[in-house]
């Protein structure tokens, strides 16, 4: 498997330095800790769990657009929507953190790359009057994402389909803030500083962008570092499968990592 050795070596860094909200000063990352990552009481979210199981034994094949890593072609191939699940659905451990951003920080409007299934969407929209943009490139993909969304009877979700590339810029235009992102697919450098780049004007001080898969590929680490480091940034938070990037004032630079 490739990037093996890669991913051991920037685990043993992030269980290193990781840590709970003991070893933070600041009062906003203290109940921020608290509140996201160890809350007292853990929502359950049945219908989504339901929705998770039906996935994972549909052995119903589609056609699908695959964008890869890179993103920049496209080969199509027939795929069981169980493999689709087992291989690239977000976690329930890490959907469910997604809510808990969600109902913590109360963005008004979310925009997610990459819907796939539709399942971080669905986290990201349950029990919420946020408003979700969510992209996705194939087609049948995002068709059976919208259904999912149907399921659960989410209409605060809008899934367009198209490469982030051709939608992006457009999306954007018809967004005035962009509260919180959800970055989850085409994982290369240049895709994901685009990415940035595309939605930066259209942050605030209150924005928060997430990026999946940062240590993924010595290219994905690059990026997140390239991006942290930027002097826009007033401090991010590694959770090692994603990181968290912040616009806040008055608060010193530093790249946390957290315990997830
Ligand atoms: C890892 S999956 C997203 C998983 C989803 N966020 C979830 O957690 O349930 C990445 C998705 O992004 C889509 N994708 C990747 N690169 C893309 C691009 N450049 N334009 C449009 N869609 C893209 C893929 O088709 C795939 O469905």
């Amino acid at each position: 498997m490739k990037h093996v050795g890669f991913r051991i070596k920037t685990y043993l860094e992030y269980r290193r330095r990781a840590v709970n909200q003991y070893g933070l000063h600041s009062p906003f990352l203290f109940e921020f800790y608290k509140a996201c990552f160890r809350p007292s009481y853990k929502h359950s979210f049945p219908s989504i769990l339901s929705l998770r199981k039906k996935l994972r034994n549909n052995r119903n094949e589609i056609l699908i657009t695959d964008f890869g890593a890179g993103s920049l072609v496209s080969k199509s191939n027939s795929r069981k929507i169980s493999e689709m699940y087992t291989s690239a659905a977000i976690s329930k451990k890490q959907g469910e953190f997604l809510n808990r951003l969600v109902t913590y920080l109360k963005p008004y409007s979310i925009l997610e790359l990459g819907t796939h299934l539709g399942l971080s969407s669905a986290y990201m929209a349950l029990n919420s009057t946020a408003r979700v943009t969510s992209l996705e490139g194939c087609p049948n993909t995002a068709e059976i994402a919208s259904q999912n969304h149907s399921i659960l009877n989410q209409e605060n979700i809008s899934v367009q389909v198209g490469s982030f590339h051709e939608l992006l810029p457009n999306v954007l235009s018809t967004i005035e803030n962009v509260d919180m992102a959800y970055v989850d697919g085409n994982h290369s450098y240049d895709g994901t500083i685009w990415n940035y780049e595309q939605i930066l004007p259209k942050t605030s001080e209150d924005s928060v962008l997430i990026f999946d898969d940062i240590n993924w590929s010595p290219d994905m680490k690059k990026a997140w570092d390239d991006i942290i480091s930027k002097p826009e940034i007033s401090f991010s938070i590694n959770c090692y499968k994603f990181g968290l990037i912040f616009f806040r004032k008055g608060v010193e630079k530093q790249d946390f990592y957290f315990k997830f």
